[in-house]
């Protein structure tokens, strides 16, 4: 039933929908779902590029085993580690006792700690290169994009880069995986919102990845999340070097706590008196019924940002505390910060968020 995807003659995309998780990471709405995306390159040595989330095995593995048959798999590289993509891994080396699982010295100990593997790994160095018969795939490190063993990988012969989470988006592949077959508009603020809530905290290692990668000559990239690229990879980088230096366009993200109406108020005469301004990016969002995931993608894309709750119990109010910690914990930088409140018998909320910076 399932007719495979090329992104050539030997090189398949395998992944896989997730449309019933809630929350990705246990923490961000998966509103239109999101892919797990895997790759499969048949040669000398049939090789796989991440597997899925472990609750996917079944539909992802009878999509390689349509393709390879019964072939077995030589080799397994792990760019990443977290389990949307290792998920699968403890089963895998199951059925293929002698595949050789490949990863970094970072990954290796780690797949100890998460499966409990010690067999079969071969580790590859910053700029290796492995062989696969006609196709090579050479290796870079890209530590803290997003996590200490994140790596990605070029296939050679078809420019083709295996980027791992870098470049991923929310949202799952209704039929589309190339960005050029699919409309890319419905991706865009998903795209942004991926970046700025699970990589945006790490700008500076972004940079560093976007330096070591600038040489290359790249035809594909094919992210472990939402559509491979053809068509928007300039695009691409140029929004992770923008989003990676913190530069944000004019705007201002209004984004307010309200019991009974007073602080919300407030945030409504700010928005006014801003638009009065000429400023026509002006997003005001309630911290109590919008999740804090797109409001942060909307502080990654502006310039402004203002804070308003009332006091609650001398406190900020805690859906205002939540945010605030979120913004303080990814380190979000070059805004313009404001903050506005109101109280009747303890005035902390704004002491308190004047206090942080941003
Ligand atoms: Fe898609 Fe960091 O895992």
């Amino acid at each position: 039933m399932y007719k495979p995807v090329n992104l050539s003659d030997q090189i398949f995309y395998v992944g896989v929908n997730d449309r019933r998780t809630a929350l990705f990471e246990n923490m961000w709405p998966l509103d239109r779902g999101v892919s797990y995306n895997s790759y499969l390159i048949v040669d000398e040595k049939v090789t796989v590029i991440d597997t899925v989330e472990a609750g996917h095995f079944e539909k992802w593995i009878a999509k390689v085993r349509s393709i390879i048959q019964t072939r077995p798999i030589d080799y397994l590289v792990v760019n990443h580690m977290e389990p949307d993509h290792s998920g699968a891994i403890r089963v895998l080396t199951e059925l293929y006792p002698n595949m050789e699982v490949v990863g970094n010295k970072k990954t290796i100990p780690m797949i100890e700690g998460y499966y409990g593997i010690t067999t079969n790994m071969k580790v590859v160095n910053d700029g290796d290169t492995l062989d696969l018969g006609k196709h090579k795939l050479t290796f870079h490190t890209v530590p803290m994009v997003h996590w200490p063993e994140s790596m990605v990988c070029m296939e050679e012969t078809t420019n083709t880069l295996f980027s791992s989470d870098a470049f991923g988006s929310f949202g799952t592949l209704d039929g589309g995986i190339f960005d050029d077959e699919l409309n890319f508009e419905h991706f865009r603020e998903e795209i942004c919102r991926y970046y700025s809530n699970i990589v945006g905290k790490y700008g500076n290692p972004v940079q560093k990845a976007l330096a070591k990668l600038g040489s290359l000559s790249i035809k594909a990239v094919a992210p472990s999340h939402g559509p491979i690229y053809r068509q928007h990879i300039n695009e691409m980088l140029t929004m992770y070097d923008k989003w990676s230096r913190y530069e944000t366009e004019e705007g201002v993200v209004i984004a307010y706590a309200s019991m009974y109406g007073n602080t919300e108020e407030m945030a409504e005469v700010t928005a006014r008196a801003i638009a009065e301004q000429g400023i026509k990016n002006i997003r005001v969002y309630d911290v109590s019924k919008t999740h804090a995931s797109y409001i942060i993608s909307d502080i990654f894309k502006y310039k402004g940002l203002i804070l308003g709750s009332p006091t609650y119990s001398n406190e900020l109010h805690p859906n205002m505390e939540s945010l605030s910690n979120k913004i303080q914990h990814m380190g979000i930088a070059n805004h313009y910060y404001g903050v506005l409140g109101s109280f009747t018998w303890a005035g902390a909320s704004v002491k308190k968020r004047s206090r942080r910076k941003s």
